[in-house]
């Protein structure tokens, strides 16, 4: 062969891989509504800015036959490009190729994906659409995904990482993205279980389907499992280019802070009439955030689960942050199980990750009730409170209306190291809301008065109660709240403290690491 040959060759190899598992299965692929990994890393990353690796790798089994089935690259595509001209490394399944089951070789090349990243400190995507592991190389397969664990486990926290769940994830494959920062799963085409509807007939009876077992609906809604539910793949590539705009690459460095038009100062009288004058009456926190950050921009978390508690990413005069507000509109606002854990996670994710935190408060307290406290609200809250006492970046408190009780505290108040603290002249901080008060300290009392007396009574101390505890002014006398703030300034007074707080240095006592009640 001479050295043209050997050229022609390489070519020719290179459009060999690239047809994965063959014509055949491609356009079975598209059938399903589904794009091929090639197709889908070309859709997220910047153009012609794809470098692959390990193309020429093939598996080296021969059970089964298998070493008369080879792809060249093994059935994942694997490399590094840009995204807005920033490094991202990237792993994609190619169902085509052995229904994008896991092999050996297949692992090494996402465990060498993540091993470079971490050299470079860059985000990991991984996009997965697999049948598991590859069946006929048994425990090899099961060892290949615990190295993948592993560098999911020791990456957390240093570079970010986001999976993309576009096709099948099923048994223990599911554990690879739950390592990560953020799942994104596709409607109608994915499914995520640890085991499939079949087991779940034979060992406990139940008869399901794949969709409501582990379909996109079900996890982004009922488990929290995914963080976002996307129509499509298109938009679900959009979103982690978005979404990756908010996060710096890695632990060590910051995110990027952009110009904006919208100015700092801008005032929004809507907010001094946002609150109603009954404590009772809802409205949506929702409002108050699009009409605080740049644009109106705001890329909300889990949307469909816990939404008596908001979060997700925005920007302040450019400079990403993370809001966790509660949500007046739904369960009015009370932190139970989940909105502690959904919250507790985001505080985490944006703490490793240096994005200042923004917390709107809302809270009338914990949902109170056996339900809660079988579920172990104790610890579940205890989370909440643990994420926002250790996190260390920036953290601006802005309590709009109630604030009560532990959970009071548990909402980046002054004494979990918040740095700055306002509240709404319609802030309401105390130990409890006024009805619970005047029942535990009146009860004895109006046990003996007739029912108009006892009416009488309780309206004069809850109003008594109401007038003495329910503002911001008791907390602000001790400093709890740093100041009481116009409502339409707010966006103005959130941007000067984190222009103030930019240089904030702030650490932990030497440890090995934390005991987070999990
Ligand atoms: C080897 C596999 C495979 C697997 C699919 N294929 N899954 N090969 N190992 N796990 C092959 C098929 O044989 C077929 O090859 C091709 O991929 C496409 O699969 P189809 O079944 O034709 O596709 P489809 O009808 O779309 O169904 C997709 C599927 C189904 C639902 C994912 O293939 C399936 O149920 N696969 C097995 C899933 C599974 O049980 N995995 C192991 C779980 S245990 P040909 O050549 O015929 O086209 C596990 C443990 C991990 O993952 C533990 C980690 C700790």
């Amino acid at each position: 062969m001479n050295n043209q040959d050997k050229i022609k060759e390489l070519i020719e190899l290179r459009e060999k891989a690239k047809l994965g598992g063959g014509e055949k299965r491609i356009e079975a692929q598209h059938q399903k509504g589904k794009y091929t990994a090639r197709e889908r890393i070309d859709m997220l990353l910047d153009e012609g800015s794809f470098e692959e690796f390990d193309m020429f790798v093939t598996h080296r089994s021969t059970n089964f036959g298998l070493e008369k089935k080879q792809f060249l690259g093994d059935g994942v595509i694997t490399g590094h490009g840009t995204i807005d001209g920033r490094v991202v490394y990237v792993f994609s399944q190619d169902f085509t190729v052995m229904g994008g089951s896991l092999s050996e070789t297949f692992a090494q090349k996402i465990c060498k994906v993540m091993d470079q990243a971490m050299k470079v400190g860059a985000p990991v995507v991984g996009i997965n659409d697999s049948g598991g592991a590859r069946i006929q190389e048994g425990v090899n397969s099961l060892a290949g995904y615990a190295e993948i664990f592993e560098r999911n486990i020791l990456a957390s926290g240093v570079i970010p990482q986001i999976s993309a769940i576009f096709g099948p994830c099923a048994g223990g494959a599911v554990y690879s993205p739950a390592l990560t920062d953020v799942i994104i799963m596709s409607e109608a085409t994915s499914y995520m279980f640890v085991t499939g509807p079949k087991v779940a007939k034979t060992v406990t009876g139940e008869d399901i389907t794949v969709e409501d077992l582990g379909g996109a609906d079900v996890h982004s809604s009922k488990s929290g499992v995914a963080h976002f539910k996307v129509s499509d793949e298109e938009e679900g590539l959009m979103l982690i280019r978005k979404m990756l705009e908010y996060l710096p690459n890695n632990n060590l460095e910051d995110p990027i802070i952009n110009n904006t038009k919208d100015p700092i100062d801008r005032k929004e009288d809507v907010l001094n009439e946002i609150i109603p004058e009954n404590p009772n009456t809802p409205y949506d926190v929702k409002d108050v955030i699009y009409s605080i950050v740049d644009d109106q921009e705001f890329m909300e978390f889990h949307r469909h689960w816990a939404r008596n508690i908001v979060v997700g990413f925005a920007r302040f005069n450019g400079q990403p942050v993370g809001i966790v507000a509660n949500q007046p509109n739904y369960l009015a606002g009370v932190l139970d199980i989940n909105a502690s854990r959904k919250a507790a996670r985001f505080v985490r994710f944006c703490d490793s990750f240096n994005v200042p935190l923004v917390t709107l408060v809302d809270v009338p307290g914990f949902l109170p009730g056996s339900t809660q406290e079988y579920g172990g609200i104790i610890t579940h809250g205890a989370k909440l409170m643990f994420a926002y006492g250790e996190a260390t970046v920036p953290k601006i408190t802005v309590t709009l209306r109630k604030s009560y009780g532990g959970a009071h505290d548990v909402m980046s108040s002054k004494q979990l190291r918040g740095d700055l603290n306002y509240a709404w002249p319609t802030a309401e901080i105390a130990v409890m809301g006024p009805a619970g008060a005047i029942e535990v300290l009146e009860g004895r009392k109006i046990k003996d008065m007739s029912p108009e007396e006892a009416k009488k009574y309780i309206d004069e101390k809850t109003l008594e109660y109401k007038n003495q505890f329910a503002n911001p002014y008791v907390a602000a006398k001790y400093g709890y709240i740093d100041d009481v703030i116009e409502p339409r300034n707010t966006r103005f007074r959130v941007i000067r403290a984190l222009q103030t707080l930019a240089t904030k240095k702030e650490s932990l006592p030497p440890k090995k690491h934390s005991n987070i009640p999990l």
